[in-house]
């Protein structure tokens, strides 16, 4: 089976008006659409187009036969929710730590959902359910797969919060019923893939986060798992697990 991962954010309008909402569509084009249309559709999405007119090659007839192979399957890498807003009226001020200044994490003060230890990354556990709701729909509801979903802490938090991740158990267990949801909803969804299995060098922020369901300790690079792994563990086997009662031995 030959595919393509696509990082996907969900982006929301940041007001309930038409414009948002506008903005928001081709936010969603300019991230994700801008490489599945042209290999599921033959062309760059519409929204881009719209917004770029000439400026946008075109795919000759022959680059056009040679995309009708199409894809067996799309995978999904999803952490987090936006709000998107239009700057053509009233300008947009940047926030401190976001490059588009059209892009915000709050509304009316308050964040888009719980903070994680990664800059702009927030648990939105709906999210989930709208991108692959937004794949289905756009792409024939091509066989998809969550090929990244996870939870970020800060390396430097005490080894019993570290250990006893009841945050991330929180959210990977809310982001997997949306996740259900959207393949209730008709959502071909043939895998979910967690990042990660251990405690990583992240590619944005090196050792200062941690994202696995066993910590490693770097020095001498033993691997304890997380009240995650058991979680997960767990759920895989289809029981669900009273975290509250649970607690992982730090020792
Ligand atoms: C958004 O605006 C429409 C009318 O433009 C209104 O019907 C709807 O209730 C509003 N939704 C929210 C969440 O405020
Ligand atoms: C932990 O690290 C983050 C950056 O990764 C920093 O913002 C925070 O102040 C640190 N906290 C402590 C207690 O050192």
């Amino acid at each position: 089976m030959i595919g393509i991962v696509i990082f996907m954010c969900w982006f929301e309008p940041l007001r309930n008006n038409s414009l948002d909402f506008l903005v928001a569509q081709q936010v969603m084009s300019f991230q994700a659409a801008w490489f599945l249309d042209p290999i599921i559709h033959g062309d760059y999405p519409p929204e881009m187009r719209q917004a770029l007119g000439s400026k946008l090659p075109t795919f000759s007839i022959k680059d056009r036969r040679k995309l009708q192979y199409k894809l067996d399957f799309i995978g999904i890498n999803h952490y987090t929710s936006l709000y998107v807003r239009d700057c053509t009226f009233s300008p947009c001020k940047s926030s401190d730590n976001i490059d588009e200044s059209f892009i915000y994490t709050e509304r009316n003060g308050i964040p888009i959902g719980k903070p994680t230890a990664m800059p702009n990354y927030y648990v939105v556990p709906h999210g989930i359910e709208e991108v692959v709701l937004y794949t289905m729909r756009r792409y024939n509801n091509t066989p998809m797969f969550i090929t990244e979903n996870g939870y970020a802490q800060h390396s430097n938090s005490s080894m019993t919060e570290l250990l006893n991740d009841i945050d991330r158990v929180d959210s990977m267990r809310q982001y997997l019923a949306y996740l259900n949801n959207a393949m209730r909803k008709g959502a071909d969804v043939r895998g979910y893939f967690v990042w990660s299995l251990i405690d990583n060098f992240e590619w944005l922020y090196g050792y200062t986060v941690r994202f696995g369901l066993h910590y490693v300790d770097y020095n001498t690079l033993k691997r304890v798992p997380k009240l995650s792994a058991s979680w997960y563990k767990q759920f895989l086997h289809g029981v669900e697990v009273q975290h509250e009662h649970e607690q992982v031995d730090t020792h």
